[in-house]
């Protein structure tokens, strides 16, 4: 029996680890087995690594070597960010997004309920964007001890907002401004210096590096304490032995994500463009959700297919066709609850949809593959039966 290669469009959900990336975090672990915080030879040896990733990321994303602090991920570094500044007492309001990812609309729902702290939701548009004059009249009247916190780009719709523009509101009135920037690390060129930022996170395994590792961005390493209590790493901002094979692993892939990264970009835009037109082509009754402009993410594009009799099956039937998609943010898939955003836009809970997220691995052939399988399965859905 012939089998079919695999088309793998969930990169947003994680990115397969760059071989070379791979290869020069097996070497650290073939050879640097030593505790970072040692003091003999062997630790100095981790040390170093650990201390040379901070100052090639440092590099790269326009800032100090202090301002990065190395966590578990982005759920973590977000986690981080919004607990902290809470407790020490820095915020006491917090002007978000019902669009956010999980890791930061769960967390700030538990400071609400535990904390008392004051959470605003901003109204969105339909595709997505926060209402901005809503957010200057809210922080109009009470800037201080507030934080916003908006992500970058969205995972599930790729709808992005103006980090220049959201941060300066925020520092006119004195707030200040995290931002989500988990899938636009790697893929853009974010110069932390020059932006009205005070705190960011982002994910390894978002941009060819290894799972389990990402850094939270702390303007002049001013965080408010520790999340995670124990040693003293990270100058006391987040104990544990380092994840040194991840975090040199991270550093790599960000150098090799941003050596190249207009070229990506330009591959990954001309993927996204032939999903969209050969979607219209092939499913004329698909619409897409949020921003499909040249200004949204260019690795997301959210398709609303026609009513599908078992929306549930929709994804079961695509794997079996070879087809790995995502039907929403790939952290809650298998919950079976559905995406809080495309509900959140308001669209019909009848009709599926489809995340397609595409990388600098794809190939204009996977593209056109596998458009023609989600034409396959949405015209051949088997009808509804009536009795
Ligand atoms: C926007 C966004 N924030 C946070 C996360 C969580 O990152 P991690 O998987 O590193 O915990 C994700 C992962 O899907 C994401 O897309």
């Amino acid at each position: 029996m012939k089998t079919h290669p695999r088309i793998y469009l969930d990169n947003a959900a994680t990115t397969p680890l760059d071989p070379e990336v791979a290869a020069v975090m097996k070497e650290v672990m073939d050879r640097c087995f030593g505790n970072p915080s040692s003091t003999h030879a062997f630790g100095r040896e981790a040390r170093t690594l650990v201390e040379r990733a901070r100052k090639t990321m440092a590099e790269l994303m326009g800032c100090s070597p202090g301002e990065i602090c190395f966590t578990s991920g982005g759920t973590e570094a977000d986690n981080m960010i919004l607990r902290t500044v809470v407790r020490a007492g820095q915020v006491r309001k917090i002007i978000t997004s019902p669009l956010e990812h999980h890791a930061v609309l769960h967390t700030v729902e538990e400071l609400h309920e535990k904390d008392g702290v004051e959470v605003v939701f901003l109204p969105t548009d339909t595709e997505g964007r926060p209402d901005l004059n809503f957010l200057e009249k809210e922080l109009h009247h009470d800037g201080n001890r507030t934080l916003v916190s908006l992500m970058h780009a969205n995972n599930e719709i790729g709808t992005m907002i103006n980090l220049a523009e959201v941060g300066y509101l925020a520092r006119q009135h004195g707030a200040h401004f995290h931002s989500d920037t988990v899938q636009t690390v790697g893929h853009y060129s974010l110069t932390f210096k020059d932006l009205p930022l005070d705190f960011a996170a982002a994910s390894a395994h978002k941009f060819h590096g290894p799972k389990g590792v990402g850094f939270a961005y702390l303007r002049g390493g001013k965080a408010c304490g520790p999340l995670i209590t124990g040693g003293a790493q990270e100058r006391n901002l987040r104990a544990g032995t380092e994840n040194v094979y991840g975090i040199v692993g991270m550093a790599k892939a960000l150098e090799l994500a941003l050596s190249a990264r207009a070229d990506h970009e330009n591959h990954i835009r001309s993927l996204k463009n032939r999903a969209l037109e050969k979607i219209r082509e092939n499913i004329p009754e698909a619409e897409f959700n949020g921003d499909i402009s040249e200004d949204s993410l260019y690795t997301v594009l959210n398709v609303l297919l026609p009513e599908f009799p078992d929306p549930d099956m929709l994804l079961f039937r695509l794997d079996i066709e070879g087809l790995a998609v995502s039907g929403g943010s790939a952290c809650s898939s298998g919950s079976h609850k559905g995406s809080h955003v495309i509900r959140a836009l308001g669209k019909s809970s009848q009709r599926p949809s489809v995340r397609l997220s595409f990388s600098r691995m794809n190939t204009m052939e996977e593209v056109d593959c596998a458009v023609d399988i989600l034409a396959r399965v949405v015209h051949n859905a088997p009808q509804p039966h009536f009795s």
